[in-house]
């Protein structure tokens, strides 16, 4: 079920504010570039597909601000510190990256910079929009070839939240779990709650109480002893970049999932776009990583849960090494190892 994480509405950013759930749907509007760029930094937005969408309207709103601009050329010009803002947000997903160079690639074209500045804005919006519904096409995409990787009966462990949420469609992992539901099968889905953030369970448990599919929140450090039981059958995680040797970054524990994956004999697969593979990188050691604020290791909803003025390390994401991973899932077909060949294949649409 696609959720409307981000739209454009009347010359402004709709996004729904992912920090108040689950227990509230409020939507903000963003009507200049650094309101989207504070939702995409505090994760009122989040997750990489749905990052790259809410940049590119970000765009979109800067250039309705820019008033001066007569031509595509002067709203290029103006619009260059909203890009710089925009992209200065989060160093991992590197939809980010690839939705503003989209962004700026249009600016660029000669028929857009020599057009008046009306043209130059109808043509952003135009790719922001197609942007989204590229994310929402991929999903289904994604869905369709990873379905058939569930089994009946499956007891499948996730991890953060890649669902609708997390993009402008349904989703990447959390969509191939959802269809395989919605082919029939009988489905019990763990979800890492996800510390610190807690993108597990208050989001990805909420999708799946809407989807009705069958759910249990658990604590991280539950996944090993739920595997050493034999009670999981199948690890489905997203992933913010990838490199062209099939490395993976994603949230923080899914490297430690890989690894408990390959220890009980499990599969792990990851679901990811094409937007998602950054052949520009030969490996994961070349991804960085955000460091975001200790403050959300030692402050949880108890309050204070560390003393004050300890010291806390606060990486967002982590790094799986392509040889713990089964297959990827993209839009274009499932990929597998060797990665270097798979992963250009369907980048350069061979596959
Ligand atoms: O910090 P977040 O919530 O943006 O992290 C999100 C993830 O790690 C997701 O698994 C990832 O972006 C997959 S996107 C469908």
């Amino acid at each position: 079920m696609a959720i409307d994480t981000v739209t454009w509405r009347d010359g402004k950013v709709r996004i729904l504010d992912q920090t108040r759930l689950p227990t509230e749907l409020v939507y903000r509007e963003c009507g200049d570039w650094n309101g989207v760029a504070e939702a995409i930094r505090v994760l009122r937005v989040r997750g990489a597909p749905a990052i790259g969408v809410a940049a590119a309207y970000g765009v979109c709103v800067a250039a309705e601000k820019a008033a001066d601009a007569a031509t595509g050329a002067d709203l290029l010009r103006a619009l260059e510190p909203a890009i710089a803002g925009l992209a200065a947000t989060r160093p991992t997903a590197v939809n980010l990256f690839w939705a503003l160079t989209r962004m700026r690639g249009v600016l660029e074209r000669d028929d857009v910079s020599s057009a008046d500045a009306d043209a130059a804005r109808a043509a952003l919006l135009a790719e922001a929009d197609r942007i989204l519904a590229e994310d929402r096409s991929m999903g289904e995409a994604i869905a369709g070839h990873g379905r058939d990787l569930i089994p009946e009966n499956g007891r499948v462990l996730t991890h953060c939240n890649a669902g609708a949420l997390a993009t402008g469609g349904i989703g990447t992992a959390l969509a191939v779990v959802v269809a395989a539901h919605h082919q029939g099968k009988r489905l019990l889905v763990y979800a890492d709650e996800t510390r610190p953030l807690l993108q597990g369970s208050r989001l990805t448990a909420w999708e799946l109480e809407r989807e009705g599919v069958d759910a249990r929140v658990i604590c991280d450090s539950a996944a090993g002893g739920l595997m050493a039981r034999g009670e999981i059958d199948v690890v489905v995680v997203g992933a913010d970049r990838i490199a062209a040797n099939g490395d993976v970054a994603n949230k923080v524990g899914t490297y430690p999932l890989a690894v408990l994956a390959r220890y009980h004999g499990l599969p792990f697969y990851v679901a990811a776009p094409v937007s998602t593979i950054d052949l520009s990188i030969p490996s994961g050691r070349e991804i960085p990583i955000e460091e975001r604020d200790p403050a959300e290791v030692t402050r949880g909803a108890l309050g204070r849960t560390a003393p004050a003025g300890v010291r806390a390390v606060n990486p967002a994401f982590d790094v799986t090494p392509a040889d713990l991973v089964t297959a990827i899932v993209t839009d274009r077909g499932v990929v597998r190892a060797p990665y270097e060949v798979g992963l250009e294949a369907v980048v350069e649409g061979r596959a």
